[in-house]
């Protein structure tokens, strides 16, 4: 097995670029690919917030932070990631979109290179049967926000090789971070257990049960919880949590998976939560306020 040195990340969003972060920070020479240079921009512009926060609190010194910024690279070129020992991608949770780039990769990578998805809930499987690489092909599920949250999920599907799980269960060590084994089942371990949660806060709104900041409050303070459910989903973003749900339950047929009609609606109105300025709270104001949803 070649040793990980260079790692490429498709996608550089909320999750691209706090991977690409980490790896960098781990020492890794990164090379970041997104469409265009506009978002390639946003995605360091994250990075760059994100390091100065650690420089602030003197966690990071400024020439480690300028060492970091320089292992980066960003393209919007497909071709510059041939050289890389793992690529991760992190790209929306679209199995097609997902499936153009790992079939062009296939053709332009080594080899030895390792594939990995970032996917929430697609099949690994699904992916890795469109390259020529499948004992090559893990899951590396990270948790926003990348830099803080020391969890992965390694994934290993039918063809993954041992050789390539232990690689990647040492890579994620590597990063800081604390890997747990799970298998090619949608949703993982985490949002096997989590997304359900947080469609049932949403059930419960819609009953009426309690009102958003309610069901946050009883749940921070209540089971001491980091944020309440409605903070979490907009922390996370709802066409993402949506288009999870949605894969879920075309996986597992189970009303519980099922995205409810107030989610549906509020990502068909572009209430994404934070990353749009409106979700369940409307972030225009500071603090931010409970949105009115005419509930
Ligand atoms: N980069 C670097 N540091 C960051 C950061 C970032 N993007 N965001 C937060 N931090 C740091 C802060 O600087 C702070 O550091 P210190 O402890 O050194 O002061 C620390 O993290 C805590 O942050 P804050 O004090 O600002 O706020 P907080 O105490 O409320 O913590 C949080 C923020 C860590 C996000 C916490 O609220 C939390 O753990 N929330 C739950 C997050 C969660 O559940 N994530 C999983 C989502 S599910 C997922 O990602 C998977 C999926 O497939 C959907």
């Amino acid at each position: 097995m070649a040793e990980i040195k260079t790692v490429g990340v498709l996608g550089c969003g909320l999750m691209g670029s706090g991977i690409a972060q980490v790896c960098a920070q781990a020492g890794y020479r990164t090379i970041v690919r997104e469409v265009s240079d506009a978002l390639n921009q946003k995605g360091k512009a994250n990075i760059i917030a994100s390091l100065d926060k650690l420089v602030q609190k003197g966690k990071l010194d400024g020439g480690t932070r300028e060492q970091i910024l320089n292992r980066l690279q960003f393209t919007t070129d497909l071709k510059e990631l041939a050289p890389c020992d793992l690529v991760i991608e992190a790209v929306t949770e679209d199995l097609e979109l997902k499936n153009s780039l790992w079939k062009e990769l296939d053709g332009l990578c080594g080899p030895q290179t390792i594939f990995a998805s970032n996917t929430s809930s697609l099949t690994i499987a699904a992916m890795a049967a469109v390259t020529s690489r499948g004992d090559r092909f893990v899951g590396l599920h990270f948790f926003n926000p990348v830099p803080v949250m020391k969890l992965v999920e390694v994934v290993r599907t039918v063809t993954t090789s041992q050789a390539t799980f232990e690689q990647a269960m040492a890579f994620a060590r590597s990063l800081g971070k604390e890997p747990i084994a799970a298998k090619d089942s949608s949703g993982f371990i985490v949002n096997l257990l989590l997304v359900p949660y947080l469609l049932d806060a949403i059930r419960a709104l819609e009953r009426g049960v309690g009102s958003v900041e309610d069901i946050d409050k009883g749940m921070t303070l209540g089971c001491g919880h980091p944020m309440g459910p409605f903070t979490l989903l907009d922390f996370v973003g709802l066409d993402t949590t949506y288009k999870i749900a949605e894969i879920m339950f075309n996986e597992y047929r189970e009303a519980r998976y099922a995205p409810p009609p107030l989610l549906r609606r509020m990502v068909l109105t572009g209430m994404y939560g934070r990353k749009t300025g409106r979700g369940f709270y409307d972030y225009s104001t500071n603090p931010p306020t409970v949105s009115n949803l005419g509930l």
